[in-house]
């Protein structure tokens, strides 16, 4: 049975990572959402809050698991016994940061596959940075978060008023 990691910030999730999340849950036995709890960033949203969002979202999947992690994700892949980490590429821009990341990964575990999955391609150009930037400032997020999310996330990303 394939354990998989899907590694993020999830600051907050977005259709596109809750769309990969779909898709990589029919590939893998089991799936362990893992939100980066990085104490160098000040994300719009508490590690708490983003392990939640996803929890309510990954209820119909017994397959799917959401926690959080520290330090070096091969580290947490060792801890887990995974074989393989899942990233999401939108777009070409995406190609270097993930390429660069998938070859460390691999260079500090060498039984470690990263498998690439892209979403659909309507949600090619949405990112959380995007959704914390118009959220914040009062426009429509509608579309690009969860349904059922969609009010706190933009309630929350009002009152704190933070452009990012
Ligand atoms: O959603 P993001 O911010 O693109 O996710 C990035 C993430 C969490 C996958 C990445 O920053 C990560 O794995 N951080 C843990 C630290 C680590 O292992 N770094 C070495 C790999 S370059």
């Amino acid at each position: 049975m394939l354990t998989a990691i899907y590694p993020g910030s999830f600051d907050p999730v977005t259709l596109g990572h809750w769309d990969l999340i779909q898709r990589a849950e029919k590939l893998v036995g089991h799936l362990v959402v893992a939100v980066l709890h990085n104490p160098t960033k000040r994300p719009a949203f508490s590690v708490a809050e983003r392990v939640d969002f996803l929890r309510e979202l990954v209820q119909p999947y017994p397959n799917v698991e959401v926690t959080s992690f520290h330090g070096l994700l091969v580290d947490f892949a060792r801890e887990r016994n995974a074989q393989c980490i899942i990233r999401g590429v939108r777009a070409f821009s995406d190609f270097e940061y993930e390429f660069q990341m998938a070859l460390m990964n691999r260079k500090l575990h060498s039984d470690l596959e990263t498998l690439f999955l892209m979403p659909k391609e309507e949600f090619s150009v949405l990112s959380s940075r995007m959704v914390r930037e118009v959220g914040s400032m009062g426009g429509d997020i509608s579309g690009f978060v969860p349904a059922h999310l969609c009010e706190r996330i933009a309630a929350r990303l009002k009152d704190s008023g933070a452009y990012v």
